[in-house]
């Protein structure tokens, strides 16, 4: 067994070989390093005032957006539709522990959106692909937007978390 971190999320995962995807925040395979390679790199001294402001949009939307799945899992009838909006809340809401700490927040709690979401799993996926179409087109408004390395690997590495889960919601809606 070998201990890896993700640079997007920085969490740990003990595994015999890296996983395709972060199992925590979804990020792609190329973020995955061994343990002893990991670099913290979410303090940045000098935010600009635009990366702050994206940052902290970006917040809300993983909260409203994880907030929406966790209601779309506890009100699906279809046990692999409530794990699947299950999966989608868990990773959303590791995004915004990730921008918390950038921003030096405490994070959020996230709790169910009761008003969010339908008893209808299809009208869920439909809702969850407009949300996270409007998530992707924010964050590679974020990723141009950053003078810094760090918000601008995060934000990409969101488009493409993102752009995975559009996929996972186009073939269910
Ligand atoms: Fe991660
Ligand atoms: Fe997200």
């Amino acid at each position: 067994m070998k201990l890896y971190r993700c640079q997007i999320c920085g969490d740990p995962y003990l595994g015999s070989a890296p996983p395709t995807n972060c199992p925590f925040c979804g990020a792609a395979q190329k973020y995955i390093v061994l343990a002893e390679d990991y670099q913290d790199r979410n303090d940045i001294p000098d935010l600009s005032s635009r990366s702050r402001e994206n940052l902290k949009k970006a917040l809300e939307l993983e909260v409203n957006n994880s907030g929406f799945y966790l209601c779309a899992a506890a009100c699906s009838p279809d046990p692999v539709a409530q794990a699947m909006f299950k999966a989608l809340a868990k990773i959303e809401a590791e995004h915004a522990a990730t921008i918390c700490k950038i921003l030096k927040i405490p994070k959020p709690e996230i709790k169910p959106d009761d008003k969010a979401c339908q008893k209808d799993p299809k009208a869920n996926f439909a809702a969850a692909h407009e949300r996270e179409q409007r998530a992707v087109a924010f964050y590679r408004q974020g990723a141009a937007d950053a003078t810094e390395d760090r918000v601008c690997q995060v934000f990409s590495a969101l488009v493409e978390i993102e752009s995975d889960h559009i996929h996972i919601s186009e073939t269910r809606k």
